[in-house]
């Protein structure tokens, strides 16, 4: 038998559901943002199951949770799989919770299949993937990986001004579980929804994924003067909305190109102090910029510097880089491992680069790494109609079982 042949599609399909709750919208998504309670909650769920198993858990010192299944090797570096359970505000049930399931799901049909393994095999939950509430995102990746400093990110504040190390000391109050050392990872494969249409379209359950593209994100803060709405003449004004709308404008513009590959996306504005009858003071807005090459990224963030400096006035303005994810190319014994596996289990494929950023960008920079898409409706993600069908999703697993299983015994 093997591990394929005992992924329960029933099992995951019922673990999606009851992680779901767990900050359930009414209209069916879910608003489990990091660090939140119910980000603990998910954790806690997570960690019964696996103690249930015999699987042991740890986690790390940004909060990063671990499920082991061990080899037969001790001394044997893991493969390791999985994605994350935060999402955004109004997030999907599909988004990073499939790639921790499926990655359970893999442990599960392992040892139901009664397949020992070399190496050590690991489910992860990386901390604070989607970076909305706390800036940047795929932090818990990144903080293993060694891009981001640990202390640096502790120190980060939410929109609200609670500290990511506060929120940290709760959630793992909450959802405890045993410390773990930092420890080498011997490859890595996340499986994700595809969160874009051309599976779909396509007709094809696997996405074998070849690369990610790079992404930066920024913060834009006009400065003006807050005066009063009714008796202020407009030459006198320093309205801080109008110079990040004109500065807005100008960016969108200087970031069309004609074939439509460079993504520019202003996702949140605030404007400060927000009362009706006063002319703004302050306004900040948040841009999230990608392209497959990076010297792409460079001339047009170049642009946007040149943008802030030429259409402030009379307000001050200033722009920050948050963040600046280079392009990744994920290694290519991992990318024919998985292609292999879809067409032995004879799933229809195609190989596909992403378009969203994943945990696998940070963890590839470490180890091999690889990814396994699978359809989800009209391609949609970022929203709480997120779908997906529960065959997709356990045909995905199917692979990803055969591939970690292929990896723990080379
Ligand atoms: C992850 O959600 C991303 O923004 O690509
Ligand atoms: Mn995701
Ligand atoms: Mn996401």
């Amino acid at each position: 038998m093997s591990g394929a042949d005992t992924v329960k599609e029933d099992r995951l399909w019922q673990r999606h559901a009851d992680m779901a709750k767990l900050g359930g919208t009414p209209k069916g998504g879910v608003n489990r943002q990091a660090l939140s309670p119910e980000d603990a909650q998910a954790r806690n769920l997570l960690a019964l199951w696996a103690k249930a198993r015999g699987f042991s858990i740890s986690t790390d010192a940004i909060g990063n949770l671990f499920i082991w299944r061990q080899g037969t090797d001790k001394h044997a570096p893991p493969v390791m799989s999985g994605s994350h359970m935060d999402s955004q505000p109004t997030g999907g049930r599909f988004d990073g919770m499939y790639g921790v399931l499926a990655a359970f799901e893999a442990l599960e049909a392992l040892e139901d299949a009664k397949i020992a393994t070399k190496r050590p095999v690991v489910a992860v939950a990386w901390t604070n993937e989607e970076g909305s509430r706390f800036q940047p995102g795929a932090m818990g990746s990144a903080v293993f990986a060694g891009h981001y400093k640990l202390d640096e990110m502790l120190q980060v504040k939410d929109w609200k001004g609670v500290a990511l190390k506060d929120a940290l000391a709760e959630t793992l109050k909450a959802a405890p579980a045993p410390a773990t050392a930092p420890f080498k990872v011997d490859s890595y494969v996340e499986a994700h929804i595809e969160q874009g249409p051309r599976l779909e379209n396509e007709g094809k359950t696997i996405g074998v994924v070849t690369a990610i593209q790079g992404s930066r994100r920024y913060i834009v803060e006009t400065l003006g003067e807050e005066a009063h709405a009714g008796t202020t003449p407009r030459a006198a004004r320093k309205d801080a909305f109008q110079a990040a709308l004109r500065i807005a404008n100008a960016m969108y513009e200087a970031t069309t190109d004609r074939d439509d590959t460079l993504r520019f996306t202003i996702g949140r504005v605030d404007v400060q102090p927000g009362s009706p009858n006063t002319v703004p003071g302050k306004a900040v807005f948040t841009i999230d910029m990608r392209h497959p090459q990076d010297a792409v990224l460079d001339i047009h963030e170049k642009k946007l510097r040149d943008i802030v400096a030429g259409k402030a006035a009379p307000c001050t303005a200033t722009i920050e880089r948050i963040t600046n994810v280079a392009p990744t190319d994920f290694d290519p014994k991992v990318i024919d491992l998985v292609r292999d596996k879809a067409n032995a289990l004879k799933l229809s494929n195609m190989d596909m680069p992403s378009g969203a950023g994943h945990d696998a960008m940070h963890i590839a920079k470490l180890c091999p790494a690889g990814m396994i898409f699978v359809p989800c409706e009209r391609g949609i993600s970022h929203n709480e109609i997120e779908n997906a069908t529960p065959q997709d999703l356990a045909a995905g697993t199917r692979v990803l079982v055969e591939v970690l299983e292929a990896l723990a015994n080379r």
